[in-house]
């Protein structure tokens, strides 16, 4: 396993990171628990020392599950926990945005109690929250890290002008976008102010869900979330696999799967430290670490590029 620093923070992290939102069942269904602990010790022997999860992630469900695999394997030393904040779910059914001190500093008393620690290494506000002034924000903040709760911060889903604005309130060391060959937004002004600004960039959806793998047919359906999304349907689904399926003679030209080239495809990009996969299973990591252990030329990140932006078309 490769390992980088993470932004300006002391934390190195394995360049592939164990993503949980598949713990959340209201998108994912119900996953084997006993399978999706059996993923992250196959993690661990591997190399992978980096976890994302977020308190949303199953209302809890994702933080409690991870803090009693954290408890049982006596691995809190061994392991970089990223989590996040930002949806209120205090209040059943009822989600909403919130940023406010009281509620970052609640909510975090919250999240350690579930992860079953007294630091996250690296917490994360997990969108925009217009309602809430940046000092107020920092304000929380600093009393986290003051106090030894939290060592780092990050942002996600933020675009170049909100990172660049809480920039001057308190150091982010983290931005997690959305990015992966299909999805190429953040290239243009976000991955820039993160190069410009030395902020480590964690991907996710670096599989597009699934649809970068290879593994799909024009006959597979899906009974989570990702039934009511118009890429997994119709035309659309069939032309993103067709595209996908030729990117097979890049990734057999350097010995890898098709997940595998998506992986080091988003790697390759200078400002990327680590791609986040989600993971149900072991094969789901166990397969995807070797993609970490170098990048693309650039010849075959452009070719991969093209191939997959004509899905789109
Ligand atoms: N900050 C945010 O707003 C945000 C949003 C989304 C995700 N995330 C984070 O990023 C992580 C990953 O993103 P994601 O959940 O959107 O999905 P993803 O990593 O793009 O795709 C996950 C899906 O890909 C398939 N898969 C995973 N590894 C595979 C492998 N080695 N070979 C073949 N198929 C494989 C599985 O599909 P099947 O289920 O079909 O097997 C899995 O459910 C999440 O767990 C979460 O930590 C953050």
């Amino acid at each position: 396993m490769k390992y980088a620093q993470l932004g300006r923070s002391d934390l190195v992290v394995s360049r592939v990171c164990f993503g949980c939102w598949q713990l959340s069942p209201k998108f994912w269904g119900e996953i084997d628990l006993e399978q999706w602990r059996e993923a992250l010790d196959v993690a661990l022997d591997l190399g992978v020392n980096f976890i994302d999860t977020a308190d949303a992630y199953g209302d809890g469900f994702a933080e409690s599950s991870l803090g009693e695999w954290l408890e049982s394997r006596k691995c809190r030393d061994r392991v970089i926990i990223a989590t996040k904040f930002y949806h209120n779910f205090e209040i059943p059914d009822e989600r909403v945005p919130d940023t406010s001190y009281d509620y970052i500093i609640r909510e975090c008393e919250a999240s350690l109690k579930r992860l079953k620690t007294d630091y996250i290494d690296l917490y994360q506000i997990h969108a925009w929250d217009p309602l809430t002034r940046p000092e107020e924000v920092a304000a929380a903040l600093t009393r986290l890290r003051k106090e030894g709760k939290v060592r780092w911060f990050g942002v996600s889903n933020l675009n170049a002008d909100q990172i660049r604005m809480y920039s001057q309130y308190f150091e982010i060391t983290s931005l997690q976008p959305l990015y992966n060959m299909l999805d190429r937004q953040v290239e243009e002004h976000e991955l820039p102010v993160c190069l410009e600004k030395r902020i480590g960039v964690l991907t996710y959806s670096t599989l597009a869900r699934g649809l970068l793998t290879g593994k799909y047919t024009p006959e597979t359906t899906f009974t989570d979330h990702r039934a009511n999304s118009p890429r997994f349907q119709g035309e659309t689904f069939k032309r993103i696999l067709d595209a996908v399926n030729s990117l097979q003679p890049i990734a057999e030209k350097h010995g890898l799967t098709i997940a595998q080239l998506a992986v080091r495809w988003v790697l390759t990009h200078p400002a990327v430290t680590t791609a986040i996969v989600g993971v149900k299973k072991r094969e789901h990591i166990e397969t995807i670490v070797d993609a970490a252990e170098d990048i693309l030329p650039a010849r075959d990140w452009w070719k991969a590029a093209s191939i997959v932006a004509h899905a789109k078309a």
